[in-house]
């Protein structure tokens, strides 16, 4: 399902008269783009943020609920604009999705210092400033809810994955107990997904071999699709996930159940 032919909202969502800022809002199928296309269907009001300028279009084709802004998450200035932006704009911030990231990085032998720094930088000082200055909106107006986006690569990993990428994974899971252990008693809860191989649009256009090896990692046996990481995203920033914090989800069809 792609932002343009997802159902408008739909009244009694699961999402209802909540707001979130959701970071990594790029062109029609990143996992981000379709994380705010399922928010808006479930009722919520988004500040679609990236980088990259895609998140203008992707705002518009879902209408009013969506207002973008271009932000690095890498930036604390723009960090703390971009929360100032929401607040200003919906008068308070329940939840951020932290879904931006970069991909990429080579072998252990090969890996360089500007590899390790750009995917360090995104990865885990984004994550960071982002959920430093959500739990900065979020504790004095009652509270809220966190999800970081991390990886099945962040537990163990596997050769087609550069070490780099996995180690600033495995650090956003840290920082998910962190952030949640230090603020639940204000009542913000904070979660990660740690998706599988997605087809997401980066994912589109592989050599084939490599789709087909990846997609045989899962006990499914197929690639995941950005709606089945948005909806975790979703149920996770919702009430219904009240009790739930501290945990770093796999939704990577069963490739972590698996010895290898
Ligand atoms: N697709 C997969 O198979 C897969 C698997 C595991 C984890 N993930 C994670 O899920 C998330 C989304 O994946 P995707 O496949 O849609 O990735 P993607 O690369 O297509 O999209 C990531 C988005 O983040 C934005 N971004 C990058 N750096 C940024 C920065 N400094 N500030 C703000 N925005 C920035 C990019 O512009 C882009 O729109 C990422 O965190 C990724 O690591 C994806």
């Amino acid at each position: 399902m792609t932002v343009a032919n997802q159902p408008p909202h739909q009244p009694g969502g699961l999402l209802e008269g909540k707001v979130a800022v959701i970071t990594g809002v790029g062109a029609a199928e990143t996992i981000g783009a379709v994380t705010a296309a399922v928010f808006v269907k479930e009722g919520a009001q988004i500040l679609a943020a990236d980088i990259s300028g895609a998140q203008k279009d992707t705002a518009i084709a879902l209408g009013p609920a969506a207002v973008p802004f271009q932000a690095d998450i890498t930036r604390e200035e723009d960090v703390e604009a971009m929360f100032a932006h929401a607040l200003e704009t919906f008068g308070r911030v329940d939840i951020l999705v932290n879904v931006a990231g970069n991909p990429g990085g080579r072998r252990g032998d090969e890996v360089t210092v500007e590899e390790y720094e750009s995917l360090t930088s995104v990865h885990l000082l984004g994550t960071l400033l982002t959920n430093k200055h959500a739990v900065r909106v979020m504790a004095p107006a009652g509270g809220g809810a966190i999800v970081n986006f991390s990886s099945a690569a962040s537990f163990n990993t596997d050769r087609l994955i550069s070490p780099a990428y996995s180690a600033a994974k495995a650090g956003i899971n840290s920082l998910t107990k962190s952030y949640a252990v230090h603020y639940g008693p204000q009542n913000i809860r904070v979660n990660a997904v740690a998706p599988g191989f997605t087809m997401s649009k980066k994912n589109r256009g592989l050599p084939p071999e490599i789709e087909e090896s990846l997609s045989n990692k899962a006990a499914l046996a197929r690639p995941g699709t950005p709606e089945e990481q948005a909806d975790v995203a979703a149920f996770l920033a919702s009430d219904r996930a009240s009790f739930v914090t501290g945990v770093v989800i796999p939704v990577d069809g069963g490739w972590t159940a698996k010895l290898a």
